[in-house]
């Protein structure tokens, strides 16, 4: 085997290395996609516990009592689920085209928080 093979051979290993590990990197990004709440909890997710402290702490500043921005109040388990129902929370909060991103002029909401409110939704809009 000479010089030249050894090398080529060095340089084959190196790039399968680099293929594998890209493969994978990818991989996992899927995973993540597919199951958004890894190691985030969106089981029987509680109004109290999880969705309207995460209002109460991003939103409310902004969206209760009479001035509420944009006419959104989001004060009350009543006035969230009107929120919902009227179409324009979920995008809003996920920053999709065509809403005004929220909360605004601050961070967006954790994937994990997204997701346990879209599961809290999905599991009726319970206040519990
Ligand atoms: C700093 C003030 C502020 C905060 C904090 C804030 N909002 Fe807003 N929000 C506004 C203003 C002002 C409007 C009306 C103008 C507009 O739509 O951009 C609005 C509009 C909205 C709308 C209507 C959006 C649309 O596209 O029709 C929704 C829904 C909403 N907010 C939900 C939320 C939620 C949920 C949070 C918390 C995650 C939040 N907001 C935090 C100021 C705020």
């Amino acid at each position: 085997m000479g010089h030249q093979t050894i090398k080529r051979g060095l340089k084959s290993a190196i790039l399968i290395g680099v293929i594998t590990f890209m493969a994978t990197a990818c991989f996992k990004d899927n995973e993540e996609d597919l199951y958004p709440d890894n190691g985030c909890n969106t089981e029987n997710v509680s109004f109290s516990a999880t969705v309207q402290p995460a209002i109460n702490n991003n939103c409310v500043s902004c969206h209760s009592g009479p001035g509420a921005s944009g006419g959104v109040r989001l004060g009350s388990h009543a006035e969230i689920v009107a929120a919902v129902d009227g179409g324009r929370f979920l995008g809003a909060i996920k920053h999709e085209s065509g809403f005004s991103a929220m909360p605004q002029g601050g961070n967006k909401l954790s994937d994990c928080t997204i997701s346990q409110i879209d599961a809290w939704i999905a599991q009726g809009k319970l206040n519990n």
